[in-house]
């Protein structure tokens, strides 16, 4: 029979079609899973499990008892497939004390323009798993993915939808046709433990903490064995939503839970800088007591539209923070201080500590930051010292217990020379000015191999070219072996050595299908965007946030090139000109000038380029009135504050100058307004009200 497409079904047909899907699936599932020797491709199997989620859609009352979209998933794909969320998933801000809390609403009420007075906030514990994001339409769960970087997570569907908490279909009403339904994914203490009981027995590895444990339980390849894990889910949070649903977000937080979500029973309204205090100190006291972990507590701007109006700064809302416990202690030997070369040949020195448990996580390493650090601790081998740990932070050496040191121990000596092979002399780092800094960093450059095998880390990184089973334990080997010395190596490894493949499936034991599975992966790669290229070149003073203004500025790999070709000749105008860029300034400049005035580091970065196709970054936004022009705000706002004016011109592609020049092109007057406005009439430059700057921005 020839499909009639789902939006020409009528309910009958509707339901003879699920009918017929579900007995196919099942013969599926029944032949791939018990009989391990399935019927048909994965893409076809994929097009039949669509075709029943797109009719369930459609025809949400149909939905069968034993739906194949109800089931666990049968499908184990070779590895998660990209999820791009409807709205990014973004980080909070951290406050680490009650004066932190206090200037948080202090500055919340101040981009509102609200004075004294007490606003409403939810205080909520912050769930120390990993958050996914559940997208529902017409209240039937169609995706769900982990975070990734806020833009992209991983395609964890079938996983998500084991999960007991994670309903397959909405309760009740009054859910928008489409939402993205955000919250934890977590384990519980118990069944950590258990988890971890069950893996001891077993002779497998342990997991280090729940969140550990929760992240490894849902991204593993098999749901089955998702399924089998006790993952439970708190929602707090929603993405993309086709229409408003509620006005507060305590609000919000009931709606979520009468569509069938756990909310956690934590969570308060309170009043004003004084209640986000004394919430902290309740949760801090309840917190042993928990059946899960909690790493600090969420405050949240409890009114949406001024969630609305506060908005974001890069990657964070102006209208909630983290308020983080404090780092949890222990006292253990340190036993020796290595020295860790990093990719840019920083120097770091790192504890060797006789094990110890650190709130709960066991310890045997921990950063003592710099030479400097060691001298003025006076941290010496043998000592007994505090080890602290907070969150996701590395564990740090707090200092030495005097009381318990032995008369032979001396003062540590700080080398003079690399750990690496080649013994090259460290040397203090100096700033732009010439100021010594407390870093010391190989000489050594690209001809110490610590520097490059940290580079190629970087450069494989998930924030970077994220190739997929290209680890550090591969690349470190392949790195030995010489067949990838730079990051070009990477894509002619598959064509330069046919035989790596058996090479690969014989040493490494990777079966030939995951061999060619990871020349697939390198091959995904190599259409990429430019930020990321940016990013992955490992220069310092250049991370993700500089790769991307740098990349939205310059616009093409070309421009970016011809930019770093002037520039490492000193070209005076080059650097004008990126400095001229939001956020960029000669610390950067500087680096980027040092690294492209090497023939080596420019020579790398061509044979890299040569293997790629390098996409033009996103544009600002050009299709708003004011995209592009130069604003500068004057006098009193009387309907927004300052800050929330320049976020808004910003967010339409706008700059904001604070004073008028003749490279302004629009002024915005308020009652008040003195020289600037003044200034504005003599060039000539259109004036305008607030009003009117509001009618302009909303179209
Ligand atoms: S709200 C835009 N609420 O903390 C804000 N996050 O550091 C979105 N988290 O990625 C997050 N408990 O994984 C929010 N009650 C809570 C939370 C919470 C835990 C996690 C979440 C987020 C991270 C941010």
């Amino acid at each position: 029979m020839d499909k009639i497409p789902v939006s020409d079904l009528d309910a009958a047909q509707a339901a003879e079609e699920l009918t017929r899907l579900a007995d196919e699936i099942a013969a599926h599932d029944l032949h791939y899973f018990a009989k391990d020797a399935p019927l048909v491709s994965d893409a076809e199997y994929d097009a039949l499990k669509l075709r029943n989620t797109a009719i369930e859609a459609r025809f949400p009352e149909l939905i069968r008892e034993n739906s194949p979209s109800l089931r666990v998933g049968a499908q184990a794909s070779e590895q998660f497939s990209p999820v791009e969320h409807g709205t990014p998933m973004l980080s909070l801000d951290n406050a680490f004390s009650d004066a932190d809390a206090r200037d948080f609403d202090a500055k919340v009420r101040r981009f509102l323009g609200l004075g004294e007075i007490d606003i409403a906030y939810t205080a909520e514990p912050k769930i120390d798993g990993l958050s996914a994001s559940l997208r529902y339409e017409n209240g039937i769960l169609v995706r769900g993915g982990t975070r990734g970087d806020g833009r992209v997570g991983e395609d964890v569907t079938e996983n998500l939808r084991t999960l007991a908490e994670i309903p397959n279909r909405l309760k009740g009403s009054g859910w928008p046709d489409v939402i993205e339904v955000r919250g934890e994914v977590y384990l519980g203490h118990e069944d950590f433990a258990q988890l971890n009981e069950a893996a001891a027995a077993a002779g497998q590895k342990l997991y280090a903490n729940p969140r550990n444990a929760a992240a490894g339980s849902l991204r593993q390849i098999d749901p089955k064995i998702t399924a089998q894990r006790p993952l439970r889910f708190f929602a707090y949070a929603w993405g993309l939503t086709s229409s408003a649903f509620a006005e507060t977000q305590s609000e919000a937080l009931l709606a979520l839970a009468r569509w069938g979500f756990v909310t956690t029973p934590q969570t308060q309204t309170v009043s004003g800088a004084e209640g986000l205090l004394a919430a902290y100190a309740r949760f801090e006291a309840q917190r042993p007591g928990l059946s899960f972990d909690i790493d600090g507590v969420v405050y949240k701007v409890d009114r949406l539209d001024w969630q609305q109006r506060l908005g974001f700064v890069s990657r964070s809302p102006r209208w909630a923070i983290a308020r983080k416990f404090p780092a949890e202690q222990a006292r253990t030997v340190l036993e020796a201080i290595d020295l860790q070369v990093g990719r840019t040949g920083a120097v770091t020195p790192v504890a060797r500590l006789r094990p110890v448990t650190v709130g709960g996580v066991v310890v045997t390493n921990a950063t003592l930051h710099n030479g400097d650090e060691i001298a003025r601790k006076d941290v010496r081998i043998g000592d007994t010292v505090i080890v602290q740990r907070a969150g996701d932070v590395i564990p740090q050496v707090v200092g030495p217990v005097l009381s318990e040191r032995s008369a032979n121990c001396v003062a540590y000596a700080f080398p003079a020379v690399c750990p690496c092979d080649l013994a090259t002399p460290l040397v203090r780092e100096t700033t732009a000015g010439g100021a010594e800094t407390v870093v010391r960093r190989c000489s050594g450059e690209m001809a110490c191999p610590f520097q490059r095998i940290e580079h190629l880390i970087h450069f494989v990184s998930r924030r970077a070219f994220d190739i997929e089973g290209l680890g550090e334990k591969l690349l470190i080997s392949l790195f030995e072996d010489g067949l990838i010395r730079e990051p070009a190596d990477i894509f002619t490894l598959e064509a330069r050595d046919k035989a790596l493949l058996k090479k690969l499936k014989d040493r490494e034991g990777m079966g030939e299908l995951s061999a060619q599975n990871l020349f697939d992966a390198i091959n995904a790669r190599r259409t990429i965007a430019l930020e990321r290229v940016i990013f992955a070149l490992g220069v310092r003073h250049v991370g993700e946030q500089t790769g991307r203004i740098l990349a939205r500025g310059l616009g093409s790999w070309r421009a970016f090139e011809a930019a770093m070709l002037l520039l490492g000749q000193g070209d005076e105008a080059a650097r004008l000109e990126l400095e001229a860029m939001d956020q960029i300034g000669p610390t950067v400049t500087l680096t980027l000038g040092r690294y492209f005035a090497e023939a080596h580091n420019r020579e790398a970065v061509q044979r890299l380029a040569a293997q790629l196709t390098i996409l033009d970054a996103e544009k600002p936004k050009t299709d708003t009135a004011v995209a592009g022009k130069t604003v500068v705000f004057t006098g009193a706002l009387e309907r927004m504050t300052r800050d929330e004016a320049k976020a808004q011109a910003e967010a339409l592609g706008a700059k904001v100058a604070s004073s008028v020049s003749k490279k302004t092109d629009l002024v915005v007057a308020g009652p008040g307004a003195g020289s600037k406005l003044k200034t504005a009439t003599d060039l000539g430059i259109e004036v305008i009200s607030e009003d009117d700057w509001l009618a302009l921005v909303a179209g």
